[in-house]
């Protein structure tokens, strides 16, 4: 009897240790509402459209670039970036590099080539970018692969 009580309480001590984030994890981390209008101007007034295409701005052309960078933002997507993701790709983009391009082509030496902003850009911007450039996805339904496939 005895036994089975201590095994019933470390049950319970391993599923409440279990559920508690390590203290690096992002969990209860929440900025405040940003303006997606203000979000378009501030892409802009920082360059970001320089590198980034995004339905409704003009590329920046930057002068004597030979091939300038084109990641496109925005449009339809399967699964669209939560916020966490998004303030990361902005605020520490060698975290994980964007999916569907070369390594070469977005990073020198693993390092993101995307400018640093962390010393200008203000929390208001950030959050503000945020809501600009969530408010640019789209979910697109998956296609169905008709199953079983022919000829196999
Ligand atoms: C000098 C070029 C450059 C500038 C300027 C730039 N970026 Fe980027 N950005 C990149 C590159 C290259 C990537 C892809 C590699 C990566 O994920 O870091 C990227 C990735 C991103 C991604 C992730 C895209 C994805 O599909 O995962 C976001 C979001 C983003 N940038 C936002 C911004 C915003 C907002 C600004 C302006 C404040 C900006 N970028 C300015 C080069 C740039």
């Amino acid at each position: 009897m005895k036994t089975l009580l201590l095994s019933g309480w470390l049950a319970i001590l391993l599923a409440v240790v279990g559920c508690v984030p390590p203290p690096q994890s992002g969990k209860g981390f929440t900025l405040p509402e940003g303006d997606a209008e203000k979000g378009k101007e501030a892409f802009v007034t920082l360059k970001c459209n320089a590198c980034h295409q995004v339905e409704g701005i003009d590329r920046l052309a930057v002068e004597g670039e030979q091939k300038p960078l084109s990641i496109p933002l925005g449009g339809e997507v399967t699964r669209i970036s939560t916020y966490g993701e998004l303030v990361t790709s902005i605020i520490n983009p060698s975290h994980k590099l964007a999916g569907g391009f070369q390594p070469e082509e977005v990073s020198t030496d693993g390092q993101s080539k995307m400018t640093n902003y962390n010393d200008v850009l203000t929390v208001t911007q950030l959050t503000n970018l945020v809501k600009f450039l969530q408010s640019k996805y789209e979910l697109r339904a998956i296609e169905p692969t008709p199953y079983p496939p022919y000829g196999y």
